[in-house]
This record gives C-alpha cells, structure tokens and sequence, in this order.
C-alpha cells in the first residue's frame, strides 16, 4: 500500500515535470539563450577569457574568488550563489563563464525578463544537471511571483509548485539538482531584500584602470592576429569608457579601417586609431556624441541644472534607463555630472571639457553661500 502510494506520487511528479517542460515549449521557446547564438556574442566569446588567471582587472574580486572556489571544490561542494553587480560591459557575463568553467560544470544563460511565470523557471531548474551554473541577467527584473519559488530552489535546491486552482490547490515538491545561480544586475538597490539575502557572494564589479583596459586591448588583439603599437593602444585604452566591451568594440571598429587601408598589414597604429575615433565622433576621454548632447543641454537648456532624469531624457529623446545605466555612470567617474536630490547636475569639468562659459555655474555656486 505505502510502495504504490509513492509509485503513485512519482508518477505524478513526473506528469507535472513533463506539464512544466511542454507548456513552456508550447507558449514561450525555454528562457536559456545559447551564449554562442548572436554574431556580436560569437566575437565576444572568441575574447573571453576562459579561466581566473588569463581575466585581467577586477583583482579584490578575484583573489576572494580564487579562495570560495577553491574551498567549494575541496568540499565537493557547488559555489554558493554569487551576486554580480555594476554597470553594464564590466565583464559579469565573463565572470560567470569563468566559475562554471573553474567549477566543471556548463553555464546555462537567461534574464529574468525571458522568465515570465513560475513554470518558464521551473523549467530552466529541472533542465539542469548537478554542479550547472545558472546566469540570470537583470535579476532585479524578475517578477515577484517568480523570485517567490526561487527562494526554495536556492536555499534547498527544491521547487514548490502550485498545482490547481482554488480550495483543491495543492503544492508539489520537485527535487532540483544543486546548482550556483548567478544574478547580474546594474540596479543593485532594486533588488528585493528577501532576494540579496540569499546570495552567498556579493561581489561589485569596477571601472577598469586604463593600464587595465590596455593589456585587455592588447590580448584582444594578440587572439584576433593583429599588432597594436604602444601609442595607439593607449589611444584606445583611454577611449574605452574604462569597460572592456567597449575597449574590444573600439578594437573591432580599428580593425575594420585597418583592413580596408592596403598599408597597414595588420598592424593598428596611431595614425589609423586616430582616424577610426573622429569617424564614430570619440573625443580624446571617449566622450560620445549622446554623452556630448546630454552635457551641452544639461548646461545649455538647463542652465547646468539640478534637472530631473526624465525631463534630461525628453529634452535629448533618450531613453532615461540608457541615460541612468550607460552614459551616466562614466560622466560620473570622470566629474563632470553629479546626482543630487534635486536632479542631475553639470560640474565645472563638463564646462571646461565643453569650452564653455563658466560664469553662469560660479554664480550659481555664490549664490548658494
Ligand atoms: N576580455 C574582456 N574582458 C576581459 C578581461 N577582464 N580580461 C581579459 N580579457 C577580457
């Protein structure tokens, strides 16, 4: 009677995974996107580095990593959940291609975005295999109904799913394999705490020192069989946002006039650097032309503010998202904007990077004393 009972349940459970499996591929393909899938990533991946040692920068991050994922091996043990957090082209995708690869196991990439209901989650965790990592981008996205049924699936590597509706609905509990989930984030303090609270590892991922960003150039360079000479890879490096993604976009964009000037032979001097930068509008601290507009009509239309995210965003008809995510976070680091309560505010750096008047601010400023 007990043996048929649990023959029974089995049973059940397996028509609920077989459910869970099907309805996804019915309404939604499987939320896991196939990290080698789109050209840009084909590249990207080409760059990556594959383990700890060859991933330049970040070294706090890493010599504490080194360590958790050592001990985690020793104990047979997967990583504890890791939390990755920074602006947008840090290297947080990387890092998480590095500790499945440390770890032995296969990365699997989504963002909560692609997971809609609890099932596409479901889904995605009956998929895996013991010791797989799990990379969820954006996870300060993830609906509140899905974040409930991952607190389960991480602390105890169960999934408690609701089955029925009404006074008749039941819970079922699904074993999952143990996994590390990696959550990715630019909006650190979105996150529900509930959520942060489970994750073993915070880490904050940095802005690249220029010396940084120069080695990555010139690895980036070395795989894709190109020299670059000393001057232009400091050109370059100091163009980059101090974001190795947008150091290795520079890169390809060089290679590029490179290839089509019968000169050059693979090799990136100053002068062809020099040239590909004023094509794509780069200044000389890698200013662009949407970084250039948000400053002249913070100071111009604004009178150098304070002026709220999204009326900067009406004004330049940029997404305030992309404003607060990508181009803020670097006019930041280098002062030329500041955050205040009141809004965003154009420093005396952005004047003087800009060539213009500065009076207009230092009477703002007497007035304020
Ligand atoms: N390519 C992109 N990011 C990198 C990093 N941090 N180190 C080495 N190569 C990279």
């Amino acid at each position: 009677m007990y043996i048929c009972a649990i023959v029974f349940l089995k049973k059940i459970k397996n028509v609920v995974l077989m459910a869970i499996q099907s309805s996804n591929q019915n309404t939604n393909p499987t939320p896991i996107t196939s990290s080698t899938a789109k050209e840009a990533d084909i590249f990207e991946n080409t760059l990556r580095p594959k383990a700890l040692d060859e991933y330049i920068g970040q070294s706090r991050l890493k010599e504490n990593l080194k360590v958790f994922l050592a001990a985690a091996k020793k104990r047979n043990e997967p990583l504890e959940h890791t939390l990755l957090y920074g602006p947008p082209g840090l290297g947080k995708t990387t890092m998480a291609s590095i500790i499945a690869h440390e770890m032995g196991g296969k990365l699997k990439v989504t963002s909560a975005p692609a997971i809609q209901k609890q099932g596409d989650l479901a889904a995605v965790l009956s998929n895996l295999k013991p010791g797989d990592v799990l990379f969820i981008d954006e996870i300060h996205r993830m609906s509140s109904s899905v974040e409930e049924i991952l607190y389960s699936a991480m602390e105890d590597y169960v999934l408690d799913i609701m089955i029925g509706k009404g006074p008749s609905a039941r819970t079922m509990r699904l074993n999952i394999p143990q996994f590390t989930l990696i959550g990715a984030t630019t909006k650190f303090a979105m996150l529900s705490s509930p959520l942060r609270d489970r994750f073993g590892h915070i880490f904050k991922l940095e802005f690249y020192s220029e010396s940084e960003i120069s080695q990555i150039i010139h690895r980036s360079a070395r795989i894709l069989e190109y020299q670059v000479t000393e001057e232009a890879c400091k050109k370059l490096a100091k163009c980059a946002r101090r974001t190795p993604r947008v150091a290795n976009r520079l890169l390809k964009r060089v290679r590029d006039f490179a290839d089509i000037d019968e000169n050059t032979h693979n090799i990136i001097d100053l002068e062809i650097t020099k040239k590909t930068m004023s094509a794509l509008g780069i200044d000389e601290l890698g200013l662009n032309r949407t970084d250039i507009d948000l400053l002249k009509t913070l100071i111009e239309k604004f009178k150098g503010g304070p002026v709220g995210l999204n009326t900067l965003s009406a004004a330049t008809g940029e997404d305030s998202g992309t404003i607060e995510d990508v181009y803020e976070p670097f006019l930041i680091q280098l002062g030329m904007l500041d955050r205040s309560p009141r809004g965003r505010i154009a420093t005396e750096n952005a004047y003087q990077h800009l060539g213009l008047d500065i009076s207009d601010l230092k009477k703002k400023q007497e007035a304020l004393f």
